[in-house]
C-alpha cells in the first residue's frame, strides 16, 4: 500500500501532531479497518524521513485515545473499541425528481440573496496587488500576546470563568474592559447593564433589526451604504429607504419622517468615507426625537481611526437613548474572533440579550475572557497605536502614489481611513470592467456598485483598499493599475 501519511514541514502543527492526525483520519474513513496491523515505527520513521521517537510519540497517543492497541510482540494494531462504523455506507442525497424544493418553506429571509454584496475572491491573499477594503493584515495580528492571554485564561483556576453555561450573561471581565478602555475613546461612559458582546457587528445590525422589524415597520440606510446592512434590514422590515448621502454624510430632511430605524456610519461613511459633520449629527438626533425613530450607529472602523482626533460617536451626545451603538474588534484585531460590542439603553440591551440568548445564549466565554485578559494586559492599546502608525503610512504612501502615478483616475480618499474611492473622470470606463481587468493582471479593487439601491447606480465608481497589501506593494501595484486603465482607455 502507498503510505498514505504525508508530513508538512511548513504547517503550524508538529511532526507527531500530524502523524496523529492522519492516522486518526485513515481509521475514521475505514482506510485503516479494526485489527489492522500498522506500520512499525521505525519503518514509518524511515519512510517519512522523521525520527523513531516522533512516530512512538504519535502511537503513543493514539493508544491513549484508544483509537490503537499495542500487542505484546506483534507491534500496534487499529483498535476494535475505536466506535467507528467503516460498514455502513455513506448516504448520499441525489436531488428527487418531483420533489418539493426545501426553499419554497424558508421565510423572507431567503429572498435577501438577491442583494448582492462586494464581491471578493476567496483566496483574494494570493494576488500579487489585493486592494481590498478593510482586512487586516495577517502578519500584524499579534500572535504572542494573544497566545500568552489564551495561556492565562486557560490557567486551572481561571476554567470556573469561562467553563460553565453562562446563563445568558457575557464575561463581566469583558464587560468591565470595554466599558472602561475601549468605549471611553468614542466619548462613551458606559454602565455594565448598557453593553452587550456581540460576534461583530454584524450580529448587532442583526439583532437590532429583528428587534424592531416588522412587516409593517420602515428602516431608512444610507445609500449608497453598507450592502450586508441592506439584506439584514430587507429580511426585517416591510420596505427599507434609501437616503442619499452627500459631502457631509447622511442627509437629514422630511424623507426620514415615519422610519422607525435608521442605519448610519456616521465616523466613516460606508463606502464613500465621509464623515457625518457636526451640524448633521445634530440634526439627526434632533429628527429621531421629532420623527420617533430610532438610530443604530455602526462604528465599525472607529478604533483603526488614525486622524489625531477623530469626532467621537453619535451615541456621546444622544442624551434621549435614541441610539444603538455597535462597535467591533474586527478591524483592529481580526475579523475571524467575531469579537463586537453594542451599548445602548440598559432597556434595549436586556431585549437584545433575551434574542441573542435564542440564537447563541452569548458568545463563547473563552474567547470573552481571553479578549478580556488582552484588554487588561493592555496589549489592545499596544496594539492599536502600532496599526494606526501603520495606516497612516498605508495612506501616505498611497494617497503620494495615486497623486502622481494614477493621474488617469480620479479619486478621493479621506484621511484616518485606508480605502480610496475612485473612477474614471470621464466616466466612460465601467468600473467592474477596469476590475476584471484589473484582476487578470493580478490586482484586485472593488466596484461599489452593492452598495447602492437603485439598479444600474454606481457603476462607475469602485475602492482601493490599503489595510492589507504588503506596504512595499502599494506603488507598484497603482502604477501597474494605471496602465492597466491607460490601455483599457485606448482600446476604447
Ligand atoms: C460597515 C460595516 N459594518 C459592519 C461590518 C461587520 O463587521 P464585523 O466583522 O464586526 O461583524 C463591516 C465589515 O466589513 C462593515 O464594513
Amino acid at each position: 500500500m502507498i503510505l498514505p501519511i504525508r508530513i508538512d514541514r511548513c504547517q503550524g502543527a508538529g511532526l507527531s501532531d500530524q502523524i496523529t492526525a492522519q492516522i486518526s483520519r485513515l481509521i475514521f474513513k475505514g482506510v485503516l479497518p479494526p485489527g489492522r496491523k500498522l506500520w512499525s515505527c521505525r519503518g514509518l520513521a524511515r519512510d517519512l524521513g522523521v525520527a523513531v521517537n516522533t512516530v512512538t510519540s504519535a502511537y503513543s497517543r493514539l493508544e491513549t485515545e484508544e483509537l490503537i492497541e499495542a500487542r505484546p510482540r506483534s507491534g500496534f494494531f487499529v483498535s476494535a473499541k475505536s466506535g467507528v462504523h467503516t460498514d455502513m455506507p455513506v448516504r448520499a442525497h441525489p436531488p428527487r425528481p418531483g420533489g418539493a424544493p426545501i426553499t419554497a418553506k424558508l421565510n423572507r429571509c431567503a429572498q435577501t440573496e438577491k442583494i448582492t454584496t462586494i464581491q471578493r475572491p476567496k483566496d483574494w491573499r494570493r494576488y500579487p496587488y489585493p486592494f481590498v477594503c478593510n482586512q487586516i493584515d495577517e502578519a500584524d495580528f499579534p500572535v504572542a500576546e494573544w497566545r500568552e492571554c489564551s495561556r492565562i485564561a486557560m490557567a486551572r483556576k481561571s476554567v470556573n470563568l469561562w467553563s460553565a453555561d453562562g446563563d445568558n450573561d457575557d464575561s463581566p471581565e469583558l464587560i468591565e474592559q470595554v466599558n472602561q478602555r475601549v468605549l471611553p475613546r468614542r466619548g462613551i461612559f458606559a454602565e455594565t447593564d448598557s453593553t452587550l458582546i456581540t460576534l461583530g457587528s454584524q450580529n448587532g445590525i442583526f439583532l437590532t433589526s429583528y428587534l424592531f422589524g416588522a412587516s409593517g415597520s420602515v428602516a431608512a440606510m444610507e445609500d449608497p451604504g453598507y450592502p450586508d446592512a441592506r439584506r439584514i434590514l430587507s429580511a426585517n422590515f416591510g420596505k427599507v429607504v434609501a437616503q442619499p448621502v452627500d459631502e457631509e454624510g447622511l442627509i437629514v430632511d422630511e424623507r426620514l419622517r415615519g422610519v422607525d430605524l435608521v442605519y448610519t456610519t456616521p465616523n466613516r461613511q460606508f463606502p464613500t468615507g465621509v464623515t457625518l459633520s457636526d451640524r448633521r449629527r445634530r440634526e439627526l438626533l434632533e429628527a429621531a426625537e421629532a420623527y420617533d425613530f430610532y438610530i443604530i450607529e455602526d462604528d465599525y472602523a472607529c478604533d483603526v481611526d488614525f486622524r489625531p482626533s477623530p469626532p467621537m460617536s453619535l451615541r456621546a451626545s444622544d442624551t434621549a437613548d435614541r441610539v444603538i451603538y455597535l462597535g467591533s474588534l474586527s478591524k483592529s484585531l481580526a475579523p475571524g474572533l467575531r469579537l463586537g460590542y453594542l451599548n445602548a439603553s440598559p432597556k434595549f440591551i436586556a431585549a437584545a440579550r433575551d434574542c441573542r440568548s435564542m440564537v447563541m445564549r452569548h458568545p463563547p466565554f473563552l474567547l470573552q475572557h481571553t479578549a478580556a485578559v488582552f484588554l487588561e494586559q493592555a496589549f489592545y492599546d499596544g496594539l492599536l497605536l502600532r496599526k494606526k502608525r501603520d495606516q497612516e503610512e498605508r495612506w501616505n504612501i498611497a494617497s503620494s502614489a495615486l497623486g502622481s502615478q494614477v493621474s488617469a483616475l480620479k479619486f478621493t480618499g479621506a484621511f484616518g481611513s485606508t480605502n480610496f474611492v475612485a473612477c474614471d473622470p470621464e466616466a466612460k470606463l465601467d468600473a467592474q470592467t477596469i476590475a476584471s481587468e484589473a484582476a487578470s493582471h493580478g490586482i484586485l479593487v472593488e466596484p461599489i456598485w452593492p452598495c447602492y439601491q437603485q439598479e444600474g447606480a454606481g457603476r462607475s465608481r469602485f475602492r482601493i483598499g490599503v489595510s492589507s497589501i504588503p506596504r512595499d506593494r502599494i506603488a507598484p501595484g497603482l502604477d501597474l493599475l494605471n496602465s492597466t486603465i491607460d490601455a483599457l482607455r485606448s482600446s476604447l
